[in-house]
């Protein structure tokens, strides 16, 4: 029965010595796998963590660079460009922003440069028309009018028939003389190239129907493009006024600020002036003011008066 005992004991020893061994390596399996599971899990939020991190550099990044580029250029910035370091499409797209702003920056200085180049013959001619009426026609009436006033004076007394007619034919050429000189104004005022803008606005001042006040502080001579665009300017901005405005008076304001001229034409009479009507005037003064790379603003809200504001550059000269 010991001996029964002994066997069953030493049976039950090994038994528990091998379900032991057994456990223990089940115990290393059970950890190596949670160590495999959790290198796996920490590769995987490495691998997340990095395609994000490769995805906001690579493409978030320059989308949002793009979007910003694309809004500066909408607003009118067309200097606005990208790097192009992108990859694949994105590289595609960096290039593509940038060939077209660069594409409309160069046809935007290029209008500008002709549409100061049409200006500016359009002066020249004018001006030259200007030159030819002075110097020709004009010349030949006012001589005219010298011979008739001549004949009168020696014609004789005995002829008193002669006399009136004389009279009427030299007031008539002296009228035409008058008229002529008016059309060559508006066609060019020879003030303007001989004494500058400063008389030439006081001679505007002068002829316009509705009072001006003038508040002109402009030193010296500015170059010519210059004043002719200015004297347009309130040439255009005070015939408005006579013609459209209802206005008691007048003002006009011309500086010289920070290298601009700047000019402010404001009446008090009805408002309402925009440039999208059915006449050229305020749209010619854009077209010539902007062929300088000047601008000019229009505030005309219905009764409260218009406010024209112009401001050029100077350069050159
Ligand atoms: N000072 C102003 N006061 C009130 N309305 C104005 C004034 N200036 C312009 N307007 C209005 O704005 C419109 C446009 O002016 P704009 O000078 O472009 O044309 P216009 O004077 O009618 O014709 P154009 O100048 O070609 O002879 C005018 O028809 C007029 O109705
Ligand atoms: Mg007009």
């Amino acid at each position: 029965m010991d001996a029964l005992r002994a066997d069953f004991d030493a049976l039950v020893t090994a038994a528990l010595g091998s379900a032991r061994a057994e456990q223990r390596r089940s115990d290393a399996a059970a950890q190596r796998a949670t160590a495999v599971g959790v290198a796996g899990l920490i590769a995987s939020v490495v691998l997340i963590g990095a395609y994000s991190h490769y995805l906001a550099r690579a493409v978030v990044a320059p989308v949002r660079r793009l979007a910003g580029a694309t809004r500066q250029l909408a607003d009118g910035d067309l200097q606005a460009r990208v790097p192009e370091r992108g990859a694949g499409e994105i590289g595609v797209l960096q290039r593509g922003f940038n060939t077209m702003a660069a594409t409309l920056s160069r046809q935007r200085s290029e209008l500008a440069a002709s549409r100061s180049r049409i200006v500016a013959s359009a002066d020249q001619a004018r001006r030259r028309i200007e030159r030819d009426l002075h110097d020709g026609i004009q010349q030949r009436l006012v001589s005219l009018v010298l011979e008739v006033r001549a004949i009168q004076a020696t014609s004789p007394p005995d002829r008193p028939e002669l006399a009136e007619p004389l009279d009427r034919l030299a007031d008539a050429l002296g009228e035409a003389v008058d008229e002529l000189r008016e059309i060559s104004r508006g066609i060019h005022p020879a003030i303007l190239s001989e004494a500058g803008l400063g008389p030439a606005l006081k001679a505007l001042a002068r002829r316009s129907p509705v009072p001006v006040e003038l508040d002109v502080e402009v030193p010296g001579r500015l170059p010519e493009p210059v004043e002719v665009a200015a004297y347009y300017v309130v040439s255009e901005a005070l015939t408005n006024t006579a013609k459209h405005a209802r206005a008691s008076v007048a003002t006009v304001r011309a500086r010289l600020e920070d290298g601009r001229l700047r000019l402010r034409v404001r009446d008090d009479g009805a408002g309402g002036a925009t440039a999208s009507g059915s006449g050229s005037g305020l749209l010619g003064l854009a077209d010539r003011v902007e062929a300088l790379g000047g601008t000019v603003r229009v505030d005309s809200p219905p009764g409260q008066g218009t406010t024209l504001d112009a401001d050029l550059p100077v350069t050159g000269g």
